[in-house]
């Protein structure tokens, strides 16, 4: 299966990756330097049936994770009704009402299998993904550049995290539709539909408040109106979205879409919160040259600075860069910062 726990330094080289990819513009430089472990995502092809068992084994490493204690439960639902209207355009009703209990939508997706189209159309296509409330009425989702196939379906997705967040939740049926700007016939050709959602039951909902790091949140700031550039060191939350970095790699990281990675900053007086026996040392020794470094116009010793002390795992699934028909599970060391000190 393709279930591995990596060392930390595959968070990094995929990180490496990304930014030698962005300043050089060129993915091909990745492989000259033996670290490509980007898939090109022009080639992702990730069935339904890879991603339900995945995301499963996906889950399941979070749920058995001591940070994590609140994970979402992964509901499909297939998209029986899909077909193009009266002038051409492709139509998905969505049907929600079979859906127990009331539910607290984490991500959505909409997956779609779609034909191969003919040698004399184009294979790059731009699809507008929108919701529609009557005839006149829509509201749109979400934009991509879909690569397909010329002799082969292939399968596509988008995001529908907020829109799944309020039809999920209160059960009303609703309907897609996909404007295709270049598409002969000006649609595509949909074979099969799904939704993927990742969703909290509503007993959880209260323990969701809960952060992950209940047993170490000793150094979490608290803010109490005095401007935070007077406070001192303490864990900032900073949430990142791997769709904000505008790579479009990120693409290939299917979970999380974003995640608390927190940060460190404040003041670090003497005595203070110190990470260890030497932080604390340089701290008074900044003291006492800070004087002496005046008079003779120099620059004193810098006292410690605020920086993490203990960092979290995140667990990823990502598209396996050897293989863009398959899903992986990694865990990438030292992601989220849960503890901060002066060092
Ligand atoms: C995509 O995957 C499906 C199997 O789920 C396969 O039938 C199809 O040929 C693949 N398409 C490409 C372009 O590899
Ligand atoms: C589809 O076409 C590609 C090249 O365009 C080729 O490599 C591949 O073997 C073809 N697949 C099938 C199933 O014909
Ligand atoms: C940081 O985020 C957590 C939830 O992840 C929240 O409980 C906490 O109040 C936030 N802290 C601050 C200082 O905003
Ligand atoms: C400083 O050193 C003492 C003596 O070895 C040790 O007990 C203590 O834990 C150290 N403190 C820190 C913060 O490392
Ligand atoms: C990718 O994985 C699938 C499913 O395990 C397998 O059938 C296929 O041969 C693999 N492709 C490559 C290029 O290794």
């Amino acid at each position: 299966m393709g279930y591995q726990f990596l060392l930390e330094p595959a968070a990094w080289t995929f990180f490496l990756c990304l930014l030698q990819t962005f300043s050089s513009g060129s993915g091909n430089f990745l492989q000259d330097l033996g670290l490509g472990a980007l898939p090109d995502i022009a080639k992702i092809n990730v069935s339904q049936d890879e991603y339900k068992q995945m995301m499963e084994v996906y889950l399941s490493t979070r749920r058995s994770s001591p940070s994590n204690n609140h994970v979402p439960h992964l509901v499909t639902l297939d998209v029986g009704h899909h077909f193009r209207d009266t002038s051409r355009r492709n139509m998905i009703d969505l049907r929600a009402n079979n859906l127990p209990g009331e539910l607290e939508v984490d991500s959505g997706e909409l997956k779609l299998l779609i034909d191969p189209v003919s040698p004399s159309d184009p294979d790059v296509v731009h699809v507008r993904l929108y919701e529609t409330f009557g005839p006149k009425q829509r509201q749109f989702i979400d934009e991509k550049k879909l690569y397909l196939s010329r002799n082969q379906t292939k399968w596509c997705e988008f995001d529908l995290t907020d829109s799944a967040q309020w039809w999920l939740n209160d059960k009303i049926n609703s309907k897609l539709e996909l404007v295709c700007s270049n598409c002969k016939g000006g649609a595509l050709s949909v074979r099969e539909a799904f939704v993927n959602a990742l969703v909290f039951r509503e007993a959880v909902r209260m323990k969701r408040s809960v952060s992950p790091f209940d047993q170490t949140r000793r150094t979490d700031c608290r803010y109490t109106g005095g401007g935070s550039h007077r406070m001192k060191c303490c864990r900032h939350n900073m949430t990142v979205t791997f769709k904000d970095l505008r790579f479009p790699e990120m693409a290939s990281i299917v979970q999380p879409k974003s995640y608390e990675a927190g940060y460190c900053q404040g003041r670090c007086p003497p005595n203070y919160n110190y990470a260890t026996n030497h932080s604390r040392i340089q701290t008074l020794v900044h003291q006492m040259d800070k004087k002496v470094a005046k008079q003779m116009s120099r620059r004193a010793i810098p006292k410690a600075c605020c920086s993490p002390s203990k960092l979290a795992p995140l667990e990823i699934i990502r598209v396996d860069p050897y293989n863009t028909s398959k899903l992986i599970v990694e865990k990438w060391e030292n992601m989220q910062v849960t503890e901060c000190a002066c060092s």
